[in-house]
Order: C-alpha cells, then sequence, then structure tokens
C-alpha cells in the first residue's frame, strides 16, 4: 500500500460520530444538523432541466477540457464578477471544469508538487481538510499558518519565517474561509502574489464561498482580481477554484471550475487526462446555464441573510459569535471544551456542531480550532431558529429545553 496513506486523519464526520456514540437526544425533540456543510436550499428547477434535456450525450466520452461553451460561460462570469479586464480570461488556455472543487484541490497538489525537494504545502488552520490529505499524498509536508481571532482568522504570512517560505510549493488559500467566514482583502492576496514570485510557488485560492455574503454588503474580492490590479493579467502562479454547490445548491450536480494560469492550467489538463475525470456531457450543459443566471444566486443570498439575522439575533446575546464576512457558517466560541459543547448540545437539544478541534491542528502545543464550534445554517429557516432556540435554552439552563 502506499505509505502515505497512513498519514491521513480520520475525517471530521467520523470523529463526529464518535463523539456522539452512546448518546441518546431526547426523543421528542427532531435532529437538527448543523455540522455537515452541505447546502440544502432548493437547487433551481431549470439546472435539472437542462441535466435532463441533454442525458441524450450519455452516448458520448466527453473531453476533459470541457466544451467550448462552457468555458466560454465561465471566463464570462469571471471577468463580470471579478471585473476583470475584458478578455483577460482566454477561454482556450485559461479555464478547465472540474467535478466540484474537492477533487481539483486535492487533485492539483498531485500535479504541482515535487517531491524531490522536501516539500512544504502552506494551508490556513483550521481548514478544509482536502488540503491537508492532499499535501500528504502528493509527499509533502503540510505546513499550518493558524487563522485566529488575533489575525482576523486570516494566515498572518508576515508570520511565516523565510526558511518555510523557500521550501514552499504550494499555499491554499480559503476566501471566504471555511470555517470562520473571513474574506482575504486584495492588500493580503497582492502581498501573497508578491511572496509567489520571491520564493517560487504557486497560489490555489479556494473561492468555493465567494457567491455567499450578506445581502448589500459588497462582494469578496478573489486572488485573479488582486493580480489584475497589479497588471499581472496572466495570472502567473495564481490558480482559483470555483464551485457550483454553494453559489448554486447544486452540491450533487458535481461541478467547479479552475481559472487562472495558462502553464498551471496546462500542467492541470495533462494530469487530468491521464486521472480520467472529464465532466458528463449534462453536466456540462447544466453548468453552463448556472453560470449564465444570477437571479437564483441573488435569491440565495437573501435566504442566507435572513437565517444568519434570525440565528445571531438569539445567539449573539448568549455566546461569543459574530456576523462573517461571508459563508454559511457561524463560527462561535465555545463555553468551555467544544467537544464536550457539542456533545451537550446533543444530549440535551438534539443539534448536531461541529468541535472546531475536529477541522484543526495543533502547532506548537496551540490548537486554533480548540474553543470553537462550527455551526452551518444549511437547514430550512425554521430549522435553523428552532436550533438556536434550542441551544439558547440549554445555555439558560438545559432543564428548560423541551
Ligand atoms: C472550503 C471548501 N472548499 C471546497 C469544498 C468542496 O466543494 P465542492 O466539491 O462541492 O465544490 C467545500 C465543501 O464543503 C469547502 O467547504
Amino acid at each position: 500500500m502506499n505509505p502515505d496513506m497512513a498519514r491521513l486523519q480520520p475525517y471530521p464526520f467520523e470523529r463526529l460520530t464518535r463523539l456522539f456514540s452512546g448518546v441518546t437526544p431526547p426523543a421528542g425533540l427532531q435532529e437538527i444538523s448543523l455540522s455537515i456543510g452541505e447546502p440544502r436550499h432548493a437547487t433551481p428547477g431549470f439546472i435539472a432541466e437542462e441535466v435532463i434535456t441533454h442525458l441524450h450525450g450519455l452516448s458520448n466520452y466527453p473531453v476533459t477540457r470541457g466544451a467550448a461553451g462552457l468555458r466560454a460561460a465561465i471566463a464570462a462570469w469571471l471577468t463580470t464578477r471579478f471585473a476583470l479586464p475584458a478578455g483577460s480570461v482566454d477561454p482556450e488556455r485559461m479555464v478547465l471544469p472540474v467535478n466540484g472543487t474537492r477533487e481539483a484541490l486535492f487533485a492539483f497538489a498531485q500535479c504541482s508538487v515535487d517531491r524531490s525537494r522536501a516539500p512544504l504545502v502552506a494551508m490556513p488552520n483550521p481548514f478544509y481538510q482536502i488540503y491537508e490529505g492532499a499535501a500528504l499524498l502528493a509527499g509533502a509536508e503540510p505546513c499550518f499558518l493558524n487563522t485566529t481571532r488575533e489575525n482576523g482568522y486570516r494566515p498572518d504570512l508576515d508570520g511565516v519565517p523565510r526558511e518555510v517560505w523557500q521550501r514552499c510549493q504550494l499555499v491554499y488559500i480559503c476566501t471566504p474561509g471555511n470555517p470562520a467566514g473571513a474574506v482575504m482583502p486584495i492588500g493580503q492576496l497582492q502581498q501573497l502574489i508578491r511572496l509567489a514570485d520571491e520564493h517560487d510557488f504557486v497560489i490555489a485560492s479556494d473561492e468555493c464561498y465567494s457567491e455567499i455574503y450578506p445581502d448589500g454588503a459588497e462582494a469578496p474580492v478573489g486572488l485573479l482580481a488582486a493580480a489584475a490590479v497589479m497588471g499581472r493579467t496572466d495570472f502567473h502562479r495564481c490558480m482559483v477554484f470555483h464551485s457550483l454547490s454553494k453559489r448554486s445548491n447544486a452540491p450533487g450536480l458535481r461541478s467547479g471550475f479552475v481559472a487562472g494560469d495558462a502553464a498551471l492550467i496546462a500542467n492541470f489538463l495533462r494530469y487530468r487526462t491521464y486521472h480520467g475525470c472529464a465532466m458528463p456531457p449534462a453536466t456540462q450543459a447544466a453548468s453552463q446555464r448556472a453560470w449564465q443566471d444570477e437571479r437564483h444566486v441573488i435569491e440565495n443570498r437573501r435566504l442566507y441573510t435572513r437565517k444568519f439575522a434570525g440565528v445571531l439575533d438569539i445567539l449573539a446575546p448568549l455566546l461569543d459569535v459574530q456576523q462573517p464576512d461571508a459563508g454559511f457558517y457561524l463560527w462561535a466560541r465555545s463555553p468551555g471544551d467544544d467537544t464536550e459543547f457539542a456533545r451537550a448540545l446533543y444530549a440535551h437539544c438534539n443539534v448536531a456542531v461541529l468541535p472546531g478541534s475536529f477541522l484543526s491542528r495543533p502547532v506548537a502545543g496551540f490548537n486554533p480550532g480548540q474553543g470553537y464550534v462550527r455551526m452551518a445554517l444549511v437547514a430550512p429557516i425554521e430549522d435553523c431558529i428552532e436550533a438556536a432556540q434550542r441551544i439558547e435554552a440549554y445555555i439558560r439552563g438545559p432543564q428548560q429545553v423541551s
């Protein structure tokens, strides 16, 4: 067996199942899950219809680089959304469809890391678990950049020693972040690009939550926009990852894209040709339509905005928790140990939340996820409010949950 397989950590949801085992929640309360970040708003009907209409495409092998129409729709969306210079995103050379960002974030490390040079792959901490698994299976050592309340839940680029940057080959960033929802400002993205030039590494910017931000707020900036403002319209060393899962409530479609530096895209396409992960034709057709429509995305934001307002009304007076810049998670300080708090909420309220320490690793004896819980506001608004009310009742006195 590949010995690196043994370095993979148990996935957070395996750990959650273990944490809850042997606990019997109150029989009279229906379970409300805030633990998994699976979007649960309805998938727009036109996306499903488009899949059905194009099922006859089953009789053809799709090409790995994707249909020209899909790539053009993605390039147009990127250009409008991030105010990129017209024509800067070449759909022929700078865009590739992927089957969700998860597989792409994983696969990208496999074709970008030179394992003969004691590589480091840097990532935020806490983090989306795929970054670490990708680094380990690419033969690299993960390097965790703590994101804490003190640094606004953004990696502190100034605090990274020079010798770490020198070994670094790939840096994952997640903006807006999972779990804390912080958006990296343009100045920080540009600082990272300058560091990438100085130390010869590649930036993989996971922007899959970029479209989930409060109504009326400024849309989060992205890595390509930061590069373009520097006049770097070849997006050298920059790769962004976007998804329809959260933006369009279509996690089952398995559809996203990568875009950026043409040389990185060419290398990734070569890898993907061998890996064999072309997107099915019906998925491509539905994705093209989804990237061309913003109405459903606006409606989606409206639903999340209402949920945040309703839940924070109840929880903010009781827990140390704030409205995030973006994303659909609340990252709340737990009163006491995060695993005990999560277990207690399950035991007393039948509400599942994820302990922060399941999403992070200790660095020099400090675990930045410890003492936090992540609540995904993905359930219908009534359920999110009901969960908040049960948590409120528990905090005011466990006997009051009914
Ligand atoms: C930060 C982050 N990146 C990527 C993904 C993967 O999303 P998908 O593969 O559905 O595009 C998720 C899913 O939860 C996520 O939280």
